[in-house]
């Protein structure tokens, strides 16, 4: 294990692991590397933008509120690198790199979100001395970084309430400390059940093609010592037909203003599977994940990726050679398969944002 210099001291996740810190010089960018879990726990240490750009990219860190915790952290760094800079080359250097940061990964609104408000801190202060202008965008970071593990623990608090006192529950792909600031989205209801006595089993779904139930979210649950099993994808409906299962929560990556959900590829179908089955489905997302500016789930734009995740493993081929192989990483879940969305404002119907929200 390679340990950051926080080891051990109060690290913003309020965990012993953190998806992503920043350093205390302002400069370094600190992210665990997820590709290498549950194998080996070893930090990335990210000195420029360029680092922090392919640490999002490359899903060395991932997870809708950590890569816009982390662009966040891009953002301070090209603060640094532009202390000199006059006011107007600042505005156009930040610019530059917050439309890096933000083509990195498009689906979780997150990231564009961070990047905005670093921009819109950027402008305000354009005209300050440089190392203020650094200090200030650091302090801005590490505010939305605190805020996401507080906006977690609430709406974990406000979803274990509408969960049973002995309940099973299957998530999807990783949606805990590891894919926020800390604590979790879905796995923060899943937590806050367990904080609060309640006997909870969960079932996570491996999530092919990246395993990120399979390798993270078996990692955080267990360490926990939350009780977990996995299962592959396809045995969701056979677990359900069987009564295993009482809910459903996942998190998600952009939350349109009709309520339908961008998430892991593979959630559509677990909603079609619950809705089916009568098993409630709860999104578990902070507010940073809703975009009121995005009418539709149809006008999300979901990312594709290399084929190679799916037609490799481990650097051995699955597939025969030359075989086409489509990867969208996310699809759409429809907000009449939404029982609620959990956020720190409350448990609400998806389909009442186009009226306001909560
Ligand atoms: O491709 P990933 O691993 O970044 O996808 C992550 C998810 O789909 C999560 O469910 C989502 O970001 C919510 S994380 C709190």
């Amino acid at each position: 294990m390679t340990l950051p210099p926080w080891h051990g001291q109060q690290a913003l996740s309020g965990a012993a692991y953190s998806a992503v810190e920043l350093d205390e010089d302002d400069r370094r960018v600190y992210v665990l590397d997820q590709r290498l879990l549950p194998l080996e726990e070893r930090y990335r240490i990210c000195t420029d933008v360029a680092g922090v750009v392919t640490s999002i990219g490359d899903m060395v860190v991932r997870g809708a509120p950590a890569i816009g915790i982390t662009a966040a952290y891009g953002m301070v760094v090209a603060a640094g690198d532009g202390v000199t800079l006059e006011a107007a080359d600042y505005l156009s250097h930040l610019h530059g790199v917050g439309a890096t940061l933000m083509a990195s990964r498009p689906t979780a609104v997150n990231l564009a979100w961070a990047v905005q408000q670093g921009l819109a801190l950027a402008s305000q202060h354009r005209q300050e001395p440089g190392t203020e202008r650094w200090q200030q965008m650091a302090a801005w970071a590490r505010q939305i970084h605190r805020d996401d593990v507080a906006a977690c623990r609430q709406l974990g608090q406000i979803g274990a309430a509408c969960l049973g006192d002995k309940t099973t529950v299957l998530t999807h792909c990783n949606t805990g400390a590891l894919a926020t600031g800390g604590y979790g989205t879905a796995l923060g209801v899943i937590r806050a059940a367990w904080e609060a006595n309640k006997d909870v089993q969960v079932y996570a779904c491996e999530t092919r093609p990246y395993l990120q139930g399979a390798r993270l979210t078996a990692w955080e649950l267990h360490r926990d010592g939350i009780p977990v099993t996995v299962i592959s994808d396809s045995m969701v409906g056979h677990c359900m037909s069987q009564g295993r299962i009482d809910a459903v929560v996942v998190g998600a990556d952009r939350v349109a203003k009709n309520g339908d959900v961008a998430n892991k590829i593979g959630t559509y179908g677990i909603a079609c599977l619950a809705k089916l089955h009568d098993i409630p489905l709860y999104v578990a997302v902070p507010w940073s994940t809703v975009d009121l500016a995005t009418p539709t789930g149809a006008d999300i734009r979901l990312e594709e990726r290399d084929p190679i995740e799916l037609t490799q493993f481990a650097g051995q081929r699955l597939t025969p050679a030359g075989v086409a192989a489509y990867n969208p990483a996310f699809d759409i879940t429809p907000a009449r398969l939404i029982e609620a969305l959990v956020t720190e404002k409350g448990a609400l119907d998806p389909r009442g944002l186009d009226r306001g929200g909560c």
